[in-house]
């Protein structure tokens, strides 16, 4: 894999970057994202070395047909939003292209005045998700080397973080390569026990790591949409919560209940499971002060509505409070993460330093964090995946 950190300046100064970052951001989030954080340094960093930079990324996971019919669809998954804020950010205007026919984008991004083009959600094609060639070979035509800075979308096989980089001199990005870096230091030094914290909604991404991980760890706490499916699998009845009926009929549960903890109590509104309970989260916390490492990925329930933030947050101040290392992933996650730190902070001086994203020995005998942009990608990274789009980027023989 070659790093954009090691490439000569004189190299690349002047040229267009295409760079792949992940603006897979709610806008309730967008004030205090660490996705957002990254993105622009990310973008920084090119434009220090005078570069000018066309920003390819995606959001949520679409149904095409309503893409192209619905345009109220399309605007509540535009990249538009983001992309102001990164402009406020960066101080700096953004040409935002949002034409419909991928044929004008060559034209439209050559005709911009601007240091910065961003396209819009490239999941609006559905060319994205099949990791097309001529798709791959169109978006090449729109730079003159390729930056990929979304690891956090790495173990997706797309077409802007996979085939593109057969068109391209293809680079890992500076926050990528910092999330390499930090990911390697725990594969290698974790420190038993490990304790897997599991939440969130995207439970396929979460059932892989179970397997993988499962040697390693000597419990799986889970809470969030794990839970609710895990807990439906057992025929346990979750009435209308957020349950993954795939994973549910594939007897994880089962193979893996050794390990795996659920909640003993919930809190529910209108019949859907949106927080675990309070002894649920007594009996998490107890069992985090005693871990020699955390791995946590995915909210314990519906958090942004603060009635059901405080198996979130309670879970958070634990991890804050506990002398064990820690590598939180995932927009939601990291989100309330940093809230609770912030909060903290507040009332402690002391704590400030958890705010920070970097990866940190502590001396003094409590929590290590290192905050992962990944959800799905941390995880699977931590399992000994090799990811998609990390593959791509070592295959690339493409010389500038
Ligand atoms: C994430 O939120 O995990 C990344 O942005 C990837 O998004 P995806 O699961 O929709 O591919």
């Amino acid at each position: 894999m070659k790093f954009l950190r090691e490439v000569k300046k004189e190299k690349i100064k002047g040229k267009t970057c295409l760079l792949r970052l992940d603006l897979n951001i709610e806008k309730n989030e967008l004030k205090d994202s660490l996705r957002l954080e990254r993105a622009a340094e990310s973008t920084r960093f090119l434009l220090k070395i005078g570069c000018r930079v066309v920003i390819l990324s995606y959001k949520g996971q679409l149904d095409i047909g309503k893409v192209q019919r619905d345009k109220f669809y399309r605007r509540s998954y535009s990249l538009r939003p983001v992309t102001r804020e990164l402009s406020r950010k960066l101080r700096q205007s953004i040409d935002f292209v949002d034409d419909l026919n991928p044929k004008n984008w060559e034209r439209k991004v050559n005709q911009s005045k601007r240091r910065i083009v961003v396209l819009e959600n490239l999941r609006f094609y559905g060319e994205e998700n099949k990791n097309s060639i001529p798709f791959a070979h169109l978006l090449a035509s729109l730079g003159d080397f390729y930056v990929n800075d979304a690891f956090s979308m790495s173990h997706r096989q797309q077409t802007s973080l996979c085939a593109i980089t057969r068109f391209l001199p293809s680079y890992a990005g500076i926050g990528l390569e910092k999330e390499l870096v930090s990911l390697n230091h725990v594969l290698k030094n974790y420190k038993k026990p490990l304790v897997l914290v599991l939440g969130g909604a995207k439970v396929s991404d979460k059932a892989g790591v179970i397997e993988n991980l499962y040697p390693k760890t000597k419990h799986i706490l889970c809470g969030g949409g794990v839970a609710n499916t895990f807990l439906f699998s057992q025929n346990i009845p979750v009435g209308n919560s957020l349950v993954d009926r795939k994973i549910a009929s594939q007897n994880i549960y089962n193979r893996f209940k050794n390990k795996i903890i659920l909640p003993s109590d919930v809190v529910i509104k209108s019949g859907a499971i949106l927080d675990i309970g309070p002894k649920t989260t007594d009996e998490y916390s107890r069992l985090i002060k005693k871990a020699g490492t955390i791995v946590w990925g995915g909210p314990m329930g519906h958090f942004e509505d603060k009635k059901f933030a405080k198996g979130t947050f309670e879970i958070a101040k634990t991890i804050l409070k506990s002398k064990c290392f820690a590598v939180i992933g995932g927009g939601e996650t990291t989100t309330a993460f940093r809230k609770v730190a912030r909060m903290d902070a507040d009332q402690n001086a002391d704590k400030r330093r958890y705010i920070s994203d970097n990866l940190r020995r502590n001396q003094r005998k409590s929590a290590s964090v290192f905050l992962s942009t990944g959800g799905g990608a941390m995880l699977e990274y931590l399992a000994g995946r090799k990811l998609p789009a990390l593959q791509a980027l070592d295959d690339s023989n493409m010389r500038m």
